[in-house]
């Protein structure tokens, strides 16, 4: 592999799980220690390759989790969440691929490989919880609603970065520590653990998505929160579930001026 774009793309072609992450964690290996030092101009395809498993279905057919801790509910959460995490490898990946046409510094690239590698250690740790759990990634159906979001957005790196970190990750912040707080209560305390770093890593990754998002505004000349607002409620569409976690988001340079006017009320 000559190039990160290359990388990124023979990633996004990968079907199998296992091997996604393997050769994420190889590109990323490869990219720190400077053996793909290119970033190329391999373009992104237009969704990544999926495995046979999870089957998947409308966000609308799902069924609704319940928030009681039994090991099924357990499985089906942890499930859940290695689905978003291995979107959220491609995700990364993506990004890299589709939008390095476009003359970033290598400092955005050093961020979004760090990010994909991190999104495979989370999926890892947690197919690997499943199978500990007696379950697998794969067994129960999963959602496509990330990929659509990511499609509507292939065509402008500001709205992209305004709906993939800056939306939808960094409403992974607002609902992460209930999760934890209820895996513990169900004595789970492994499982949480794992969400523990994933919260850690992911307020990481909104801080990138903010700082590349503040950087390309202003490369474009344009103001950064009447931009974000603007670019959410044309691509994103519904409006933002409070109740925010204003710290988490804080932590990553990411304010409430940006999102708040955009909150559901919550009524
Ligand atoms: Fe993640
Ligand atoms: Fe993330």
């Amino acid at each position: 592999m000559r190039t990160l774009t290359a990388a990124a793309v023979s990633i996004l072609e990968a079907a199998e799980p296992a091997e996604k992450m393997a050769r994420s964690h190889a590109a990323a290996a490869l990219w720190r220690q400077g053996t793909i030092h290119e970033i190329g101009a391999a373009g992104a395809p237009p969704r990544p390759v999926r495995p046979e498993r999870p089957l998947l279905r409308h966000a609308r057919d799902m069924p609704k989790r319940s928030a009681r801790g039994s090991r099924e509910n357990r499985i089906a959460l942890l499930h859940a969440l290695a689905h978003i995490e291995l979107n959220a490898v491609d995700l990364a990946w993506d990004l890299i691929a589709r939008f390095a046409s476009t003359n970033l510094p290598l400092a955005f690239f050093d961020d979004w490989v760090t990010v994909a590698e991190e999104e495979a250690t989370h999926h890892r740790l947690l197919a690997e919880r499943l199978q500990e759990l007696g379950a697998r990634y794969g067994d129960l159906a999963a959602h496509d609603g990330l990929w659509a979001v990511a499609a509507a957005t292939s065509g402008d790196l500001l709205a992209r970065l305004a709906v993939v970190p800056l939306v939808l990750e960094a409403r992974g912040l607002d609902v992460t520590p209930s999760m934890i707080e209820r895996l513990d209560a169900a004595g789970d305390v492994t499982s949480a653990a794992i969400l523990r770093v994933i919260y850690r890593d992911e307020i990481k990754h909104v801080a990138a998505g903010a700082r590349w998002f503040a950087w390309e505004a202003a490369r474009r000349g344009i103001a950064p929160v009447a931009t974000y607002q603007a670019l959410v409620r044309q691509h994103f569409r519904a409006a933002l579930k409070p109740p925010f976690n204003a710290a988490a988001r804080a932590a990553a340079g990411f304010p409430a001026a940006f999102y708040a006017p955009l909150a559901a009320s919550n009524s």
